[in-house]
């Protein structure tokens, strides 16, 4: 399988069962999930985490990321502290369809103290089959980029 089909997965403690959920969605939505945990209760920290998949993503190895805490802050703010990394967290699917086409982010992070396992799978849907539109989105999202020198 190319890497362009291939979504890495990351989580904190606080999102054990919603990352497993949101592995077996993604597959089924014909991507491979690459799930580098963590698989047992205890804590974690959410910045280790956030790193490690931001790094899969920022590399190639894989073409987008996926990473879920308690409130899906802490993991997104760790993950776009990776060059190349544009991670946004999002609670309902028309950010996480606009995060795409206008940001043209390669990371969703959601939080699992905050929705549920429902609205989550229809937020990674949205990411999933939405495209960066380019343009003047594109000259935009240049500038973020721009910004890590
Ligand atoms: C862990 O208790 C919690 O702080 C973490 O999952 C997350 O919400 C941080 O942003």
């Amino acid at each position: 399988m190319t890497a362009n089909k291939r979504i890495v997965l990351s989580s904190d403690h606080a999102a054990i069962a919603l990352r497993q959920a949101v592995a077996a969605h993604v597959t089924a939505l014909g991507w491979e999930a690459v799930d580098i945990g963590p698989t047992s209760p205890e804590s974690v920290p959410y910045p280790h985490q956030g790193e490690a998949a931001a790094k899969r993503v920022a590399s190639g190895d894989c073409a987008l990321g996926i990473v879920l805490c308690g409130t899906g802050q802490g993991i997104m703010m760790a993950a776009n502290k990776v060059r190349g990394i544009r991670c946004g967290v999002c609670s309902d699917t028309f950010s996480a369809r606009m995060i795409r086409q206008h940001n043209d982010a390669n990371m969703l992070s959601m939080g699992a103290r905050v929705i549920g396992e429902g609205l989550a799978l229809d937020i990674v849907t949205a990411f999933l089959t939405a495209t960066f539109e380019g343009g003047r989105h594109a000259t935009r999202v240049e500038m973020i980029g721009a910004m890590e020198g």
